[in-house]
């Protein structure tokens, strides 16, 4: 049995009364729900974070990175919320380990401003799930399964 990392970013706490229209009505809670039952369905575990603190979040990645030497974990679902346009750091961070890092945006961030057009953590990251929903945790999850 190993672990799936989700880390969540800034402002994703509001998940289900944050602007429904992008990003839906479900709870951060509900969300959290659903990826416990996708790696279940594979027997594996799931560590739910969530921090509006881009430190905090550079923290998860390094330790995720020596847990991941460690064969404990196999990768990172990684929403990074408005930190995606703007953060060098996290983009270091990622490029600093080893760990698959599959980056996840709920709503479809190329349909939306220029300024969401752009990600620090796209040329990192092993893939992007973008637009899908919460549905798109589950297959970065299964993603990190399969073929990491
Ligand atoms: C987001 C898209 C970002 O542009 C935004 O700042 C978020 C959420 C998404 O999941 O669609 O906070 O990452």
């Amino acid at each position: 049995m190993s672990t799936i990392m989700v880390l969540n970013g800034p402002n994703l706490n509001l998940l289900g009364t944050r602007e429904p229209t992008q990003y839906g009505s479900e709870t951060i809670n509900d969300l959290k729900e659903r990826c416990i039952a996708a790696a279940n369905k594979f027997d594996h575990t799931i560590d739910f974070r969530q921090s509006n603190h881009e430190g905090v979040l550079i923290d998860a990645i390094h330790e995720a990175g020596e847990r991941f030497k460690q064969g404990e974990i196999l990768g990172i679902a990684f929403n990074p919320g408005a930190y995606t346009h703007t953060s060098i750091a996290l983009y270091d961070a990622i490029k600093s380990v080893d760990v698959p890092v599959i980056e996840v945006h709920i709503s479809n961030v190329h349909a939306r401003e220029t300024f969401r057009h752009h990600s620090y953590i796209s040329p990192v990251a092993k893939g992007t799930i973008i637009g899908m929903g919460l549905k798109g945790y589950e297959l970065a999850i299964q993603y990190i399964v399969e073929t990491c």
